[in-house]
């Protein structure tokens, strides 16, 4: 049967890293709350004149050159975002020209950080269903620009980088299943006020300071703990697997306490997850991504291995999957 694999990963990080002791200076927060409560201690920070599409080229190139492919033999190139370069055009759009992908397709995808893992899915379908052969996903984020820097409820969490994956088909593992879902009910934990259609920008918005993040910390919390676990156990059970068959969990990055509680629940082990949360902060959509392109790079996956793949996000969403991974189709 065709299934969708991952044949190629890539990511890209900003060089300037801003550390927790850079954040004492800014708003009134320590280093030892930031660790404590989110086990936080630096994040990469892009400059001013970088764009989302700049950092999704840079983990394009890496992912299409470990996939052996050139970008004018993709069919379709899917960025998942919250911070695109602008409303609209699709950041998409703007990548398949810049790194010339002549013969794609290109949309965006917004499902707060779960983007990654829903555009994962969007891919593999377009695979299975034997329409498109050669599919790039990316999770971009430049969260440093929709950031209240003056607001420490938020602002010690993100930080930015891109994630990418090259996917095709294969007939051995790849995509075993996926767990999608939201609880737009929750909309109002983690929001950008103003800017759209509800709340134009105004003078007076840009001064209310409503085109920055806003977050309800709490109940995203508590979301973030009931859904990757109900997730989790979800998507193992419809690939026909249980707990013990997992080799690895790449969580969404947000949060130590979060993970350590999927973690606990799963019943794995501490070197069954991965986390680099601590030197990147909460990249969104690009944290999964990005997570999953060091874990290989780190040797922290073979041929064969069952992955988990469990996000939260702004929506609220989640999303998960199970892959058992076969890059060599
Ligand atoms: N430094 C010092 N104190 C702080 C800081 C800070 N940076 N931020 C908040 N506090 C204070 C609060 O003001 C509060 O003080 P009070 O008790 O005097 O009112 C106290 O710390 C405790 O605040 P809580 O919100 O209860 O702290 P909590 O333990 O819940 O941790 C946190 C907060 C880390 C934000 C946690 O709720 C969390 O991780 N939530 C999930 C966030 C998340 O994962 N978002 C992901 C989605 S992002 C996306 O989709 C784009």
């Amino acid at each position: 049967m065709r299934k969708a694999t991952i044949t190629g990963w890539g990511k890209y990080l900003p060089p300037n890293v801003m550390t927790n002791k850079d954040l004492e200076e800014i708003v009134d927060t320590t280093d030892e709350w930031i660790r404590k409560r989110t086990g936080i201690k630096q994040r990469r920070i892009v400059d001013e004149d970088t764009a989302t599409s700049d950092i999704a080229i840079e983990a394009s190139k890496e992912a299409l050159k470990r996939a052996n492919l050139d970008a004018d033999q993709l069919d379709l190139i899917i960025v998942s975002t919250v911070t695109p370069d602008m409303v609209f055009p699709a950041t998409a759009c703007i990548v398949q020209d810049k790194i010339g992908a002549d013969n794609a397709a290109a949309f965006d995808l917004e499902a707060g950080c779960s983007g990654f893992v829903y555009g994962l899915s969007v891919g593999a379908q377009f695979i299975e269903s034997g329409l498109y052969d050669n599919v790039l996903v990316i999770g971009a984020e430049t969260l440093s620009k929709i950031t209240d820097w003056e607001d420490r409820n938020t602002c010690v969490l993100f930080g930015d980088g891109a994630g990418a994956a090259v996917l095709q088909a294969t007939n051995k593992g790849g995509f075993l299943s996926f767990d999608l879902g939201s609880d737009g009910s929750g909309a109002d934990a983690l929001y950008i006020e103003a800017g759209g259609s509800r709340n134009p920008a105004t003078l007076e918005t840009i001064k209310n300071k409503q085109h920055y993040i806003r977050m309800e910390g709490n109940p995203v919390f508590k979301f973030a703990v009931k859904t990757m676990k109900k997730a989790s156990i979800d998507v193992i059970k419809k690939a026909n697997l249980t707990t013990d068959d997992i080799d690895l969990l790449i969580p969404h990055q947000a949060n130590t306490r979060i993970i350590e509680s999927a973690r606990r629940r799963l019943k794995l082990d501490e070197d069954q997850v991965y986390v680099n949360l601590p030197d990147l902060g909460n990249t969104s959509s690009a944290s999964v991504a990005i997570a999953m392109a060091e874990a290989r790079e780190n040797g922290k996956i073979s041929n064969g291995d069952n992955l988990l793949l469990v996000a939260f996000g702004a929506g609220l969403t989640w999303a998960a999957t199970v892959i058992e991974w076969n890059e060599n189709i």
